[in-house]
């Protein structure tokens, strides 16, 4: 038993991935890709609810913190997808690093990030799409746009917007991917228009009492507060820059494409965080910030109210390639897991006709779709962030391990201070673990015992490495 759970895949390098998946994606695509997982209800939504009540003003140093740890993560993600092929990303790191079980547990987790994470953010997209509609005139009947619940019935348009990302991604990546390069212009161009208005209209004497919260509290009722909790609240902010990962096998240059990717997108994604997190807390009191829509509200706040509609297409746009890219992401993880024999064989199956795993974008779609339209959104981010900030610190861990178990592979990227860089990857990646609320963490261990159970009663009989024994 104790040699089927540790047994090693070995080292796929980039030039001996299969390649049954089309190669058509570029540095750019790439870049776009990560910037189109990355902003999203992160700093549209979350940013306004972490400043009210958890960190006033000073969430800017919940994003610097939360940044500074996926900044370690990041470089550690660069230098192993530089290095080792296929498209699971961490999953397959840790699987040539520690052996199948940990490799599992890690695609397991990444399965809830990814997939939770779509259904949060449709929960969101919904959100501005239904004020959108009223402002228009057509406001929706509220059973069919909350879950249960909050009193509805179904989040209709939660549940469509995923079906409607399935058809696309059946259709192509290419396709998928061009939509994506649209998209994220437009969500760029709302964030720049937030900016430029916020530019001019800071009051310095919002930004004080700068920490009103303090560093970190356990309240009463369980929630947590201070700068240290909306750090692993905002975390999420950051969730999806480890998606251009998952792309390996459909990159046309790996090895050089993929750090350039997830540094560039990373790098990028911080610095607009921080500069509207400054602002938006610099334009209004943080204690208006306590809604589901905070950018725009704050430019109504100001006055702009016809900039309120702007945003709001824009942060429609900028959803919905957040959920396309992470939806993606799913699909390949899966794929991949199914392809090593941890999953059924049933979803490796690629269409000829698209060169997509169709099955396993149908059947994640409808799951999705299901759950979006279900629970509401704050019952998902946290859950989201505990389970990618486990994959994280994994990778970190795998870098150190790697560099000694295989010191002669190629690594045309190298993150840099090893094993200093990777160290702190991880310490700040379990911290922030730390400064989530019990019940997500009983939540995760719920679903890590469920993995456990599917692992020891399919995954470890059916694994790719068995006949290798
Ligand atoms: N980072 C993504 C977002 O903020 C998941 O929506």
């Amino acid at each position: 038993m104790a040699l089927k759970i540790f047994r090693k895949k070995h080292v796929r390098t980039h030039a001996d991935s299969d390649d049954s998946l089309h190669r058509c994606l570029t540095a750019w695509d790439l870049t776009l890709l990560g910037i189109g997982a990355i902003i999203g209800t992160g700093i549209f939504v979350l940013t306004g609810i972490a400043a009210a009540t958890q960190a006033g003003p000073a969430v800017i140093l919940s994003f610097v913190i939360a940044g500074t740890a996926c900044a370690f993560a990041a470089l550690s993600y660069a230098e192993l997808s530089s290095a080792i092929g296929g498209c699971g990303s961490a999953y397959g790191y840790t699987y040539a690093a520690f052996g199948e079980l940990f490799a599992f547990i890690i695609g397991w987790n990444l399965l809830l990030e990814y997939g939770i994470a779509v259904a949060a953010v449709a929960n969101g997209w919904s959100g501005y799409f239904c004020h959108g509609l009223a402002d228009l005139g057509f406001p929706l009947p509220e059973m069919f746009t909350k879950a249960p619940k909050l009193g509805g019935l179904i989040n209709l348009p939660a549940s469509m917007i995923i079906l409607l990302l399935m058809a696309l991604l059946i259709i192509g990546v290419k396709q998928s991917a061009k939509a994506n390069n649209a998209m994220v212009f437009v969500k760029l161009i709302t964030i720049a228009f937030f900016i430029c208005v916020a530019l001019f209209n800071v009051n310095p004497a919002n930004w004080h009492p700068f920490m009103p919260f303090g560093w970190f509290e356990t309240l009463p009722n369980g929630k947590t507060t201070g700068v240290l909790a909306g750090a692993s609240l905002v975390f999420f902010a950051y969730v999806g820059f480890d998606a251009v990962s998952t792309a390996a096998e459909e990159a046309k240059n790996p090895q050089r494409d993929l750090p350039i990717g997830i540094i560039t997108s990373l790098a990028f994604c911080t610095l607009v965080y921080i500069l509207v997190a400054g602002l938006l807390t610099g334009v209004v009191p943080y204690t208006d910030l306590n809604v589901s829509s905070p950018v725009a509200h704050a430019l109504s706040l100001l006055g702009f109210t016809w900039a309120s509609a702007l945003i709001s297409t824009g942060v429609i746009a900028g959803l919905t390639t957040v959920m396309l890219v992470l939806y993606y992401g799913l699909t390949r993880i899966i794929f991949a897991m199914s392809r090593d024999g941890l999953l059924s064989a049933f979803f490796s199956k690629i269409n000829p006709n698209t060169q997509t795993p169709i099955r396993v974008i149908v059947i994640c779609g409808l799951i999705m779709s299901l759950i979006a339209g279900l629970m509401p959104l704050g019952d998902l981010a946290e859950l989201v962030n505990i389970g990618t900030l486990s994959a994280f610190a994994f990778v970190c861990l795998g870098v150190i391990v790697l560099r000694v178990t295989h010191p002669d592979m190629p690594r045309p990227f190298r993150s840099p201070f090893s094993p200093l860089f990777p160290v702190l990857g991880m310490l700040s990646c379990s911290g922030l673990m730390v400064f989530l609320p019990a019940l997500t963490w009983l939540r995760f261990i719920v679903w890590m015992i469920i993995g456990l159970i599917v692992y020891f009663t399919y995954s470890i009989h059916h694994s790719e490495l068995s006949e290798n024994q």
